[in-house]
C-alpha cells in the first residue's frame, strides 16, 4: 500500500518525507486555504521536495474549459503532477481528456460505486473514494472501498483506488486488507501508525535493564 500525506504544509511534507514512509503529496482548496499561501506557488514548492512520488494539485474550476485551462497550468508545473478533478460530468470529460494525453489525473470527491466506475471508465490514475466524510454521516466508507476494489478487478481497470478523508489507522489497515492501492494521511494519522504506548514502554524496560549492565558499544 502506497501512503500519500494530505497536506499542503511544506514543513509537514519536509518531515514526514524523511521518515520513508511518504509516497507522495494530495493536496485540496481546503488544504491550500489552511496554509494561507499563493496556491501555485506552493505546489511548485511542493514538487521541488517531492520529486518521485505523485503530487495530487486541484483544479477549482466547475466547467470543463475551465478546468481545461487549469489542469495545463497545474501539468506544466513538474512531470509528477496529477491534476485532481472533482467527480462530476465536467471533471469526468476534463479526465478523459487529460488521460488521453497520458497525464496523471486523481479524480476526487467520490462518494459511490458507480461513480468510481464512471472515473475509472474515464481513464483516472486514481481515484479518491472519501470513506471518513461518508462515516460522518452514518454511511459504511470502507463498504465503499470494498466494492471500488471488487468492480475494479473484474474489468483489470488500471486505476488506483486512493483511500481519502482518512480519520484514523483502522482506516488505513482496513482499506489496506481489501487491497486499496495507496491511502492519503493527514500527518497526525501518519505519526498514530507507529505511536503504540506498549511499544513505548517495552523500549523503556530494554533501556532501563541496559543500562544497569553498565556496557556500551
Ligand atoms: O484531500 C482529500 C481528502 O483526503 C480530504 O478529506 O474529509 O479530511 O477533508 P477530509
Amino acid at each position: 500500500m502506497k501512503f500519500f500525506v494530505d497536506t499542503a504544509d511544506i514543513k509537514e511534507i519536509e518531515s514526514l518525507l524523511d521518515t520513508g514512509m511518504v509516497d507522495g503529496v494530495t493536496t485540496n482548496p481546503s488544504l491550500i486555504a489552511q496554509t494561507g499561501r499563493d496556491f501555485i506557488q506552493t505546489i511548485k514548492e511542493i514538487t521541488k521536495i517531492v520529486t518521485e512520488g505523485p503530487v495530487s494539485a486541484e483544479v477549482t474550476a466547475l466547467d470543463f474549459d475551465n478546468m481545461k485551462r487549469q489542469g495545463e497550468i497545474l501539468a506544466g508545473i513538474a512531470d509528477n503532477i496529477a491534476i485532481k478533478v472533482p467527480l462530476t460530468v465536467d471533471g469526468l470529460r476534463a479526465c478523459k481528456y487529460f488521460a488521453d494525453q497520458g497525464t496523471m489525473v486523481n479524480v476526487t470527491l467520490c462518494f459511490s460505486a458507480a461513480q468510481a466506475l464512471l472515473a475509472a471508465k474515464a481513464g483516472a490514475a486514481f481515484i479518491s473514494p472519501f470513506v471518513g466524510r461518508l462515516d460522518d454521516i452514518g454511511q459504511d466508507g470502507l463498504g465503499l472501498i470494498e466494492e471500488i476494489c471488487l468492480i475494479y478487478a473484474q474489468y483489470d481497470f488500471p486505476t488506483e483506488v486512493l483511500v481519502a478523508s482518512v480519520r484514523s489507522p483502522l482506516h488505513i489497515t482496513e482499506a489496506a486488507k481489501l487491497g486499496a492501492d495507496v491511502a492519503t494521511l493527514p500527518p497526525k494519522v501518519i505519526r498514530q501508525l507507529y505511536n503504540h504506548p506498549l511499544t513505548d514502554k517495552g523500549l523503556d524496560a530494554f533501556m532501563a535493564d541496559w543500562a544497569k549492565t553498565g556496557q556500551s558499544f
